[in-house]
């Protein structure tokens, strides 16, 4: 069958498509990733904004991948964001490569590209790459996690804000199907890896970590995750759908779709 946004006749039929119902969380759907990141920057503006007016500061997890890339750029560019409160924001890795942070595959090194010090204002110390070439990675974050927030005067222990995207196996964060870190219930940070983790070894948030979040924002674009989001849709067990774990406890979570992503 014809694919309704597919035109064999060289244009691009318009599809609306109906918004996916998904699991555990209200739905965003724009037409293109342009509009997504302006409801998503918009919502992360106001948050951030919120959190910094009631608890003093804001500390967010952000994901590596390309899909948020164009977001750190918007942030960074567009003065509509000019009064982001950069200088009391902490900027955690929702996680990682155990690769150098030169390396082309460092998260943070990509992210850093974007929001370093020389952009964004964050003060050094909030920055909080893993330490991901220790042995002892995983204990060190934890433990710089638990000493930040317990710290905070208020709000402590979770984290204020999350970015998350999905691959097309429906991991999220470095959590893949059927990986060991996904059976993780009494850590915040985990090593994960395995014949599904694609390598190198990663460190991740584990579920209780994420879960624990204040605001969870999934961003999902483009045709590539169409057919995931189809079987997401229709739920199913975590271990092969990792996306599905993603259920904050006290917390929002909020997809956000463009056209392209959604079933039709
Ligand atoms: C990473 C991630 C990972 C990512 C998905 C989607 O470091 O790769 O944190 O969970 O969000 O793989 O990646 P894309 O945005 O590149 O599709």
């Amino acid at each position: 069958m014809t694919d309704p946004g597919d035109s064999a006749i060289g244009f691009e039929l318009e599809f609306e498509p109906r918004v996916p119902d998904l699991p555990g969380g209200q739905v965003v759907v724009r037409r293109d990733v342009e509009d997504v990141l302006t409801v998503l920057a918009g919502d992360l503006l106001v948050h951030a904004n919120n959190c910094v007016r009631a608890f003093g500061d804001f500390h967010m997890a952000l994901s590596g991948g390309s899909t948020p890339l164009p977001l750190y750029a918007r942030l960074m560019t567009d003065p509509l964001y000019r009064s982001f409160p950069w200088r009391r924001t902490h900027l955690w890795m929702v996680d990682e490569r155990r690769v150098a942070e030169d390396d082309e595959r460092s998260n943070y090194g990509q992210i850093m590209g974007y929001l370093g010090i020389e952009h964004s204002d964050i003060p050094e110390g909030n920055l909080h790459p893993m330490p991901v070439l220790a042995d002892d990675a995983e204990d060190r974050y934890q433990r710089e996690l638990e000493q930040a927030l317990a710290w905070r005067e208020r709000g402590h222990d979770r984290l204020d804000f999350v970015l998350l995207g999905m691959g097309a196996d429906a991991h999220t964060a470095s959590l893949f199907p059927y990986s060991p870190a996904l059976e993780v219930g009494d850590r915040l940070v985990a090593v994960n890896e395995g014949p599904s983790v694609t390598p190198p070894p990663r460190l991740t948030l584990t579920y209780p970590m994420l879960n624990a979040a204040r605001f969870v924002a999934l961003l999902v674009t483009g045709a590539g995750k169409r057919e995931t989001i189809a079987r997401v849709r229709s739920g199913g067990d975590p271990r092969e759908l990792p996306v599905l774990g993603i259920e904050p406890v006290q917390g929002t979570l909020k997809w956000f779709l463009d056209h392209a992503a959604c079933p039709r």
